[in-house]
């Protein structure tokens, strides 16, 4: 290609955003447009193959093992075209809604302030839109994605939002169309995947790569798990030494079972769990008559209620709470479990370990829980530019 027609192609592109963005429909996303713009391929020939991508493991998450499947190993090529695709508001039926429309990285990839999400023509959605970190750890062969399982690999979750009435409501041959139309695209595919002929598989593919790369693992109780793990000295260090006096009695709550007694599903009671969920189905015995859940997917009555153990971590960023967003304040949350849990056939025995279904706390208990759970916090991974547009 001659200088003279990549600046035309260029040209066009810009225009092509500028003309995009004047269309607007009921739904808007604060960020800008994501820019499609790419250089084009260096010298003649096939392009070189995609370079593997290292994943960056925190010394304290290396013991836990993965699983990506064999025929989509994570690239860098991959993944810089997943993020361009996760912000890719050309995969909705206006273009106005992006992946990360809904799953925001100022806000852990959850969609801050709302209970449900809204779609591409702003018609709200069913559930509360999920936080998005350290799901590359998340895919087990009996675990999955979706508040109820509905999809069993990142891969194969990322082609519903696209299609879902309520979400993005654009169909895959109109995507694929429009992105094998966008300057830029045939090449960012040729780069990761070797052809430069789009389809829905190699889209979802580059997706999931990116969302694999969104780890989330430097918090005040990261850097003391780290300290303990690094620690050779004859004085390990304490959790005082990290955490003010009132945090590290949340932890206390956190982790007695007499009390909280929460690390059973968020947790290890011996700090070796970082990741703060077994990424398990679990009934917390919000409601009497609970919302089917896992039963949805699995036709198993015994499933009725279950929902997936969200993670402790980021908390400070994703409110509102809970599957369907009831609870605004992490306040409200620790009320719940101190004298809200339902007492019903398909709640989770764990939830009863200390003899009562609720946990029966004091002011002052509910308070540090709250403090401990804040402690979990992870501002380098919203404020990382590597997951930003
Ligand atoms: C309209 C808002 C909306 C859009 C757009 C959207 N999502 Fe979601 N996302 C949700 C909601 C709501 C859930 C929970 C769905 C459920 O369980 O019913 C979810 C769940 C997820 C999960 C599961 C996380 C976990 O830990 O199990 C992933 C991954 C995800 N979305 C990725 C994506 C990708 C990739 C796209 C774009 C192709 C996308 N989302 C578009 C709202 C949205
Ligand atoms: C039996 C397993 C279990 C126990 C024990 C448990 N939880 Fe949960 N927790 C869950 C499940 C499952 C959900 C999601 C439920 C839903 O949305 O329907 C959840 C949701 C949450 C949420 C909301 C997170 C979000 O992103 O929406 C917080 C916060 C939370 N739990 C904190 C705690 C605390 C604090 C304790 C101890 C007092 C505790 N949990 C005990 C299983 C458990």
């Amino acid at each position: 290609m001659s200088l003279r027609s990549n600046k035309i192609t260029w040209l066009l592109a810009a225009l092509l955003v500028l003309a995009s963005s004047a269309f607007n429909g009921c739904r808007e996303d604060d960020e800008d447009q994501v820019e499609v713009l790419t250089p084009p391929p260096t010298g003649p020939g096939t392009p070189p193959p995609p370079s593997p991508y290292a994943f960056d493991i925190p010394k304290h998450l290396a013991a836990f093992s993965y699983n990506i499947p064999a025929d989509n190993p994570t690239t860098v090529e991959g993944v810089m075209l997943g993020k361009r695709l996760f912000f890719e508001r050309r995969l909705s039926i206006n273009n106005q809604l992006s992946c990360g429309g809904c799953h925001r990285p100022e806000a852990a990839f959850a969609d801050p302030g709302m209970a449900v999400s809204l779609g591409a023509q702003g018609q709200q959605g069913e559930r509360n839109a999920m936080a998005i970190f350290n799901v590359l750890w998340s895919q087990k062969p009996t675990l999955g994605f979706n508040w109820n399982r509905s999809a069993t690999t990142l891969e194969e979750q990322a082609f519903d939002p696209v299609t879902h009435p309520l979400e993005m409501m654009e169909t895959w041959p109109n995507v694929v169309n429009k992105l094998q139309n966008t300057p830029g695209y045939p090449q960012m595919f040729e780069r990761a995947f070797g052809t430069a002929t789009i389809d829905s598989n190699l889209v979802v593919k580059a997706i999931a790569q990116f969302e694999r790369t969104l780890i989330s693992a430097n918090s005040k109780m990261d850097n003391y798990m780290l300290a303990v793990l690094n620690d050779t000295s004859q004085n390990p260090p304490t959790l005082n030494d990290y955490l003010t006096p009132q945090e590290a009695r949340g932890f206390n709550v956190y982790v007695s079972t007499a009390k909280g007694d929460c690390f059973h599903c968020h947790g290890n009671v011996n700090l070796n769990n970082p990741l703060w969920t077994d990424f398990d189905f679990r009934n917390n015995g919000l409601d009497v008559n609970p919302d089917s859940g896992l039963a949805s997917t699995t036709k198993n009555p015994a499933d009725l209620g279950k929902f997936k153990t969200p993670s402790l971590r980021n908390l400070v960023f994703t409110a509102p709470y809970m599957h369907d967003g009831r609870f605004q304040t992490l306040e409200e949350v620790v009320e719940f479990y101190s004298t809200g849990v339902k007492d019903t056939p398909f709640t989770d025995p764990l939830m009863a370990d200390r003899g009562t279904l609720n946990a029966n706390l004091t002011t002052q208990e509910k308070a540090d829980l709250v403090a401990f759970l804040k402690t979990i916090t992870d501002s380098t991974f919203v404020n990382n530019p590597a997951f930003r547009p």
